[in-house]
């Protein structure tokens, strides 16, 4: 098995304050973090309480014994470790492969700091490379939503479930549209602006100015890209 996940998470659980709350991100590098600071804790190594960003990240608190809290409790965290789908070379992010990217955006913006854990493949010049812009629409907007889109010279995939028939429904009852771009995006500032503007998009996936740090694994050990 490739070891490029958890030296990432490896590299990125030496930032693991001694006690407080932190954001607890989703996604397959998540969970290999998870299982190592849920080691730490029952270790009494370190105090900490995480605020999940999905019901996979509830599930791993549950199943590594790390304790729970939520963003009414601690509104500020010190920190976020997440996963990402591609990072440009501003740090910005494209998340959402896991349909997660909504509340991912609103723990990460609750944070002072947000660290990211990935593997080479997901480093990219400019976003939409290889990967969609996926944003989250409330389903009684599905059709308008579509429209403008495609009318910005985008066009829209709607994400379908697997194992059941139908669009996939996210964790807070909304569907997914995948943006298949023409070309990598130049300006991701003005389209997450431009895309936050149409009514009915609750969140896009575009994560732009919030990263602090990228920890980058590799097969022997891990980088970091700092801003
Ligand atoms: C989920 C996400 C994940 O963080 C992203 O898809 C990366 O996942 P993985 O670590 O499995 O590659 O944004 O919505």
């Amino acid at each position: 098995m490739s070891n490029t996940k958890l030296n990432a998470a490896k590299s990125a659980i030496e930032l693991i304050p001694k006690k407080g709350a932190i954001g607890l991100g989703s996604g397959s590098t998540v969970a290999i973090f998870a299982e190592e600071l849920g080691r730490r804790i029952s270790e009494g190594e370190v105090e900490i309480s995480v605020v999940p960003s999905s019901y996979q990240a509830y599930q791993l608190a549950v199943l590594y014994k790390i304790p729970l809290t939520n963003l009414d409790i601690d509104p500020e965290l010190l920190l976020t470790i997440d996963g990402a789908d591609e990072v440009d070379k501003d740090l910005n992010l494209t998340k959402g492969g896991g349909g997660a990217l909504f509340q991912e955006k609103v723990v990460a913006s609750a944070s002072k700091k947000l660290v990211i854990i990935v593997d080479e493949s997901k480093l990219v010049d400019r976003l939409a490379t290889r990967f969609p812009i996926p944003v989250e629409v409330l389903p009684f907007s599905l059709g308008v939503v579509r429209r403008k889109i495609e009318a910005m010279g985008i066009t829209p995939k709607i994400r379908e479930a697997q194992r059941k028939i139908g669009p996939v429904v996210t964790d807070n009852g909304n569907f997914i549209l995948d943006l298949q771009f023409p070309e990598p995006i130049q300006n991701p500032t003005k389209i997450a602006v431009d895309l936050k503007m149409i009514p009915g998009i609750v969140e896009t996936g575009l994560f732009v100015n919030m990263t602090n740090e990228v920890h980058v694994g590799t097969e022997e050990n891990a980088y970091i890209l700092k801003k």
